[in-house]
């Protein structure tokens, strides 16, 4: 995997592509484009290209679009997260853009293509317009393309999390990240990684419940010519595929007996030792394991090693449940409305007084991932401009207490800041107007009710725009 893309550039400084192809395939225009100041990270297999998706910061992805990276791509788009922040541009052989499935994939998913041989001045042409609706996209979301990944949450255990996160970063120790499932602990991995100075080095996740022996020990050790039946070469495994980096490995409370092994003799040396290989290898590697289970219990129950969770859990850090952190669920369902608005209906404007209110005394068993599916769904379901505790799948429960008169003239009140804004596309001299207040009352009001940023920002947009 060759990457010339830095990390840690605004997205205005950098302009950065991905091409999934054959590096030698692309030597008539890569030195070109990159010359004109575009920096281009290639992925030549499809664990490469994942592991560059991951990062989330390419503007344009360019594709030899040949019959098995079609099928890759296929695949890859079902995950709007992971291809969904760039445009694409095909690269196809010319004999093949008249075939009916190359056409199909290209219409859907693709911004434009170009026949090969690629002449490199128009492909920069391409790349250019790519990259400028990338940044109208980001506009019209009222988002930067970092934002959109960023770890959303402003409450005292969030921000203790950020904290904790930030400091772990800057060292080498274990980590442990723990948490409820669908809380965020892959998202706090990514985040230490990114922050490390180990970010331009790999970041290599492991299930670790896929890890079964003997083919599991292969998978994190790797093997010497010839072990495994059907290959004839040597192949490093996820350990050593992630030196510079970082490893990280997912629900370690079902890491099969034998491997947990194998990973403590890693962490007290340094060291692996390939499955029959004879020299240990040294490998400089930042380890991160994250668990929903409780490992004390498992380790009661002889599960798992205790020497080894001593040896992991040298910094703990502990990922919030969704329940716990207050008007941070409200910012994260707003955040997932913003995203998944230009999948449904552009009409919707926001939660209902009720639905917000509902979300707030909703346990979230399935944390964060819960509601994203739940504002996912209601995006496309609802039927009014406002999304409803029903459109959200939760009920009002029976036996609520009833609103006081205070809470109810505060209900009535946002309510109406909520119609007029949406009756005057939010433009705030407008709806100032219709409410019958000064501006700055509106203002104060859209304060009250969390309601500024989002008004502001539209309104803004109609102004410059
Ligand atoms: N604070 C947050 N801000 C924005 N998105 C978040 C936040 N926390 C979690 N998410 C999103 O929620 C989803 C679930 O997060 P993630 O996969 O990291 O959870 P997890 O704890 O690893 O879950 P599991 O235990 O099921 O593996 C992801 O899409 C992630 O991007
Ligand atoms: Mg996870």
């Amino acid at each position: 995997m060759a990457d010339s893309a830095p990390r840690g550039e605004s997205f205005a400084e950098s302009r950065t592509a991905i091409f999934f192809g054959k590096q030698a395939d692309a030597s008539s225009w890569l030195d070109f484009v990159r010359c004109a100041g575009w920096h281009v990270a290639v992925a030549e297999t499809e664990p490469d290209l994942r592991r560059l998706l991951a990062r989330r910061d390419f503007q344009v992805g360019l594709i030899h679009l040949d019959d098995s990276r079609r099928a890759v791509w296929e695949q890859l788009s079902e995950d709007a997260d992971l291809v969904g922040l760039t445009e694409w541009v095909a690269l196809v052989e010319s004999a093949a853009i008249t075939r009916p499935e190359i056409q199909r994939a290209i219409v859907r998913g693709f911004y434009d293509f170009h026949t090969l041989p690629v002449q490199a001045n128009r492909l920069l042409v391409t790349m250019g317009r790519a990259n400028g609706m990338v940044t109208l996209q980001a506009g019209a979301s009222g988002e930067t393309r970092t934002q959109r990944y960023r770890m959303v949450g402003r409450s005292d255990c969030m921000r203790r999390l950020q904290k904790v996160i930030q400091r772990a970063a800057a060292t080498s120790a274990p980590v442990l990240i723990t948490g409820e499932s669908g809380t965020g602990k892959e998202l706090a991995a990514q985040a230490l990684h990114d922050q490390s100075p180990r970010r331009n080095g790999p970041m290599v996740a492991v299930n670790c419940s896929a890890l079964t022996s003997p083919a599991g020990q292969c998978e994190l050790l790797g093997y010497e010519h010839g072990d495994v039946p059907g290959s004839g070469r040597p192949a490093i495994g996820k350990i050593e595929a992630a030196h510079g980096g970082t490893l990280f490995l997912d629900e370690i409370g079902d890491l099969p007996m034998e491997q947990q092994v194998s990973l403590l003799r890693f962490l007290q040396s340094g060291t692996i030792q390939r499955a029959r290989g004879y020299e240990p290898t040294p490998v400089d590697v930042r380890v991160v394991a994250a668990t929903h289970v409780d490992l004390e219990e498992a380790i009661g129950e002889g599960r798992f090693r205790e020497d080894l969770y001593y040896r992991l859990n040298v910094l703990h850090v502990p990922v919030p449940a969704l329940r716990e952190r207050g008007l941070d669920i409200l910012s994260l369902a707003h955040y997932f409305f913003k995203r998944f608005r230009s999948e449904g209906q552009s009409r919707l404007k926001g939660f209902s007084v009720r639905a917000e209110e509902s979300m707030l005394r909703h346990p979230w068993p399935g944390n964060v991932r819960e509601l994203i599916n739940r504002v996912r769904r209601a995006v496309v379901m609802a039927d009014g401009r406002m999304i409803t505790s029903v459109d959200l799948g939760i009920e009002e429960r029976a036996g609520d207490r009833l609103p006081t008169l205070q809470e109810a003239r505060e209900r009535a009140e946002k309510e109406a800041l909520m119609l007029v804004l949406a009756y005057s596309s939010d433009n705030l001299s407008r709806a100032a107007r219709l409410l019958d207040v000064s501006r700055l009352t509106l203002y104060r009001m859209l304060d009250k009710h969390c309601l500024r940023e989002s008004a502001a920002q539209s309104d803004e947009r109609k102004e410059t725009g």
